[in-house]
């Protein structure tokens, strides 16, 4: 009897074999059923270089588009195509040239995530992420690794250049239309890196310990929000553990949180690196492993011939791995042009980075006026940084720097100073690499020169002969490391400070001004410096049209709209995560002091207390309040209305005026204070925000934000519920966090209550800070 049943099983396998009906989008059931399981099994780990050619014994030699971080496996019979994946952010990131052919692949450098987010501009962010999607889609890539969506828990993370900021709506919000403009295309985008990746340290195993409050509200909360909105294709797990397990292997996570609670559809990747487990991550709804390799192929065939896989399991991420394939341009026959619009996404960048960056100081200096004569300091004035290193860098065509910018208004750069910054910059760097090539370490990928020293006779000489002096301070960072709260990247080096002041003290005495530009991928200490200079523009990493986009700025063609989307504390120390984010743990001693506490697991102690939420509900002042941003003209707001209609839903409206003289946009912030009584909750928190259009002076403009309950919820762990209590709100509306410019009460009638099951519990729960309200 066993050996028939056998022998009838053998006999469905080869007619399962030799059915061939060929992949569509209405008969994926068929398909599946027609597999074998070798097939399904090759389906759910990705195809790197070196995998074997399904079918033959060849390794993949390269990817269908050079430079592209992965794909899928094909099975040709089935009709089943190979999708590419390629890397984001901030723009596609594949080789520029390829063997045996002179055309170039160059892509836009597109701004950071950072810059995006400082635009508080989702339709803008949408115009530009639909023009970075036509260059993944007309290059032949399925998928774009990104948008980063990470919370800025901790200005020292060397990725948060990718990621958004510090608040959650902000970056929910700032991702979601990242995603509708990539996929407008009709090509997928991989929201990364799911959850809770806060630091480059130890990142392939580091333990990120959360309270369930902090996880939903903030570091969930931003995902969430994209994830509802937008609908991604792919989400890519991270390659931290959460709680406890990996959460590529976290069922609670990818299948409890992600699929269940958001109903999210599409399949989820790894990050890029094997682990042991490819089982648990089979189970826990973790669809594609990647970069994928034969031995995780093994791993699987081994469990289901052990019986520790059931083939349910793999079907059901085969189906997921299906859905996703039928939507890709390789599915459909898109023939890719090789052509995308490069000059018009450069002017498109170019006209929308002043959106993102942030006017800190002006007195009286910008825009520039009457003066051609440019004394122009800083390395980064002539090597501008367009974006930070790693997976997150774009292998663009060239970079603007802002001496080219500043010519191309018909400023006069002082050419000797000119001439030395050419001739010390390439000899610095190179002297960079060897340095580090001779102690044994990796080369920078992309080292930034020192400051170069100039004497002060010179700087007074140049005071002299030019009519302006502008210093661009640089900063990057990159995956892989965090930054460090140390001279020379958290604050400024002894020269920088030195130099500045002795720049600004030769100006003055003759009645010039000192503009400072901040070329940097994320915060630094500006407390002790920012009244020397009589104008800080921060530029950011603006993308490869930075240098262009600042001029235009500093000489007036455009104007700075952008506002903060994190905190600019006055000390590192001041903010609550830098007690144990794990830096300050590895001091030049290095593991033995590290060994002190948080290795391999980081407990986030601060709870909800991140960025403004700590500091505006503590009292601890800052230097540059999240949300802040100066603009060449001023506003003024009128006294808001706020409806609230039978179903909780809140609606206000504020109209702005420019009073000023020139032309503008306005961010109108709106936080909202909770009645007390409930569970403590921040001072504030940001619910809605909107954007004028350019105002002319006089001219007006009514926003119109509006706010549901669950937006208004907090999760309390006790009842595992998002809850918003009923009682008397403050809709707070604000020019920063900390310039609230009209306030008006609204009340819910009754209080709302969403219960979801118990997920991601820590094992030991994380014993939290606890702050009271200044006021
Ligand atoms: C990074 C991801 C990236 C992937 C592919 C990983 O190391 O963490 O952000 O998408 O590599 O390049």
């Amino acid at each position: 009897m066993k050996r028939t049943l056998l022998a009838l099983g053998a006999a469905l396998c080869t007619i399962a074999a030799f059915a061939q009906p060929r992949l569509r989008a209405d008969n994926i059931d068929e398909v599946i059923a027609a597999m074998t399981l070798e097939e399904k099994i090759q389906l759910l780990v990705g195809y790197d270089i070196g995998c074997t050619v399904v079918g033959t014994d060849t390794p993949l030699a390269g990817f269908r588009v050079p430079g592209a971080a992965g794909s899928t496996r094909p099975i040709a019979r089935l009709g089943i195509p190979s999708a590419i994946l390629a890397d984001g952010p901030a723009g596609l990131r594949i080789n520029p040239t390829r063997e045996g052919s002179s055309q170039t692949y160059y892509c836009t450098g597109f701004p950071v995530g950072t810059v995006m987010a400082s635009m508080w501009n989702p339709a803008l962010v949408k115009e530009l992420t639909t023009a970075m999607g036509q260059e993944v889609k007309e290059y032949g890539v399925d998928v774009l690794l990104a948008p980063g969506m990470n919370l800025h828990r901790n200005p020292l993370c060397g990725r948060n250049f990718e990621y958004f900021s510090e608040d959650p709506l902000l970056a929910g919000l700032t991702g979601a239309a990242y995603i509708d403009g990539i996929q407008s295309n009709g090509v997928g985008v991989s929201l990364k890196h799911f959850a809770a990746n806060n630091q480059e340290i130890s990142r392939w195993e580091n333990d990120s310990r959360v309270n369930p409050r902090a996880l939903r509200e903030l570091y969930l909360k931003c995902f969430e929000i994209a994830v509802r909105d937008a609908a991604p294709w792919t989400i890519m797990s991270s390659y931290n553990r959460l709680n406890g397990p990996f959460t590529q292997q976290s069922h609670d996570l990818l299948t409890g949180v992600l699929r269940d609670e958001w109903g999210f559809k599409g399949i989820v990747m790894t990050d890029w690196g094997f682990k042991e487990g490819t089982v648990a991550a089979v189970h826990a709804g973790n669809d594609l492993m990647e970069p994928g390799s034969d031995y995780e192929a093994w791993r699987l065939r081994e469990a289901v011939a052990a019986g520790t896989l059931a083939v349910e399991d793999i079907d059901r991420n085969v189906r997921n791995m299906l859905e996703f394939i039928v939507r890709t341009p390789v599915f459909k026959g898109f023939r890719h042009s090789d052509k995308p619009d490069l000059e018009g996404h450069a002017k498109l960048v170019r006209e929308a980075a002043p959106e993102g960056m942030v006017l800190l100081e002006n007195h009286g200096a910008l825009p520039i006026q009457g003066v051609r004569k440019v004394a122009l300091y800083g390395v980064g004035s002539y090597d501008f940084i367009a974006g930070g290193t790693g997976s997150g860098d774009v292998n663009k065509a060239y970079v603007a720097s802002l001496k080219e910018g500043l010519e191309s208004h018909g400023m006069v750069v002082d050419s000797e100073l000119a001439a030395w910054y050419r001739d010390y910059i390439p000899y610095k760097k190179t002297w960079l690499r060897n340095k580090a090539l001779g102690e044994g370490k990796y080369p920078p990928f992309r080292p930034i020169a020192p400051e170069m020293e100039i004497e002060r006779n010179y700087l007074r000489k140049n005071a002299i002969e030019n009519e302006i002096a502008i210093f661009t301070i640089s900063r990057n960072a990159g995956e892989g490391n965090d930054r460090k709260a140390v001279d020379g990247d958290w604050s400024l080096t002894a020269q920088e400070r030195q130099m500045m002041q002795d720049i600004a003290d030769e100006c003055h005495i003759l009645g010039r001004k000192l503009i400072v530009v901040l070329n940097i991928g994320g915060v630094i200490e500006t407390a002790s410096w920012k009244h020397i200079p009589d104008a800080i523009l921060l530029a950011w990493t603006p993308g490869q049209e930075g240098g262009n986009a600042v001029a235009d700025i500093l000489c007036g063609t455009a104007y700075p709209s952008g506002k903060l989307p994190m905190t600019f504390p006055n000390s590192y120390l001041s903010i609550p995560s830098s007690h144990n984010f794990p830096y300050l743990y590895e001091g030049p001693t290095g593991v033995a002091a590290a060994a002190v506490r948080n290795v391999g697991f980081t407990e986030y102690q601060e709870g909800i207390w991140v960025g403004y939420r700590y500091f505006g509900t503590a009292g601890v002042p800052v230097s540059y309040p999240f949300g802040y941003g100066l603009s060449y003209t001023s506003f003024e707001y009128s006294k808001p209305v706020v409806k609230v209609a039978k179903d909780g839903k809140v609606t206000a409206t504020v109209t702005v005026r420019n009073s000023g003289e020139t032309a503008g946009k306005e961010i109108v912030e709106l936080y909202v204070s909770a009645p007390d009584g409930g569970l403590v909750k921040p001072s504030q928190e940001l619910k809605a925000f909107a954007k004028t259009r350019e105002l002319a002076p006089g001219e007006t403009q009514t926003l119109t934000m509006s706010i549901d309950p669950y937006t208004l919820a907090s999760f309390n762990e006790t009842t595992s519920a998002w809850e918003t209590a009923a009682g008397t709100y403050q809709a707070r509306f604000g020019a920063s966090s900390e310039d609230i410019r009209a306030d008006v009460s609204f009340r819910l009638s009754k209080p709302f209550s969403w219960p979801v099951e118990r997920l991601l519990i820590p094992q030991t729960p994380v014993e939290e800070i606890t702050v009271t309200k200044s006021r």
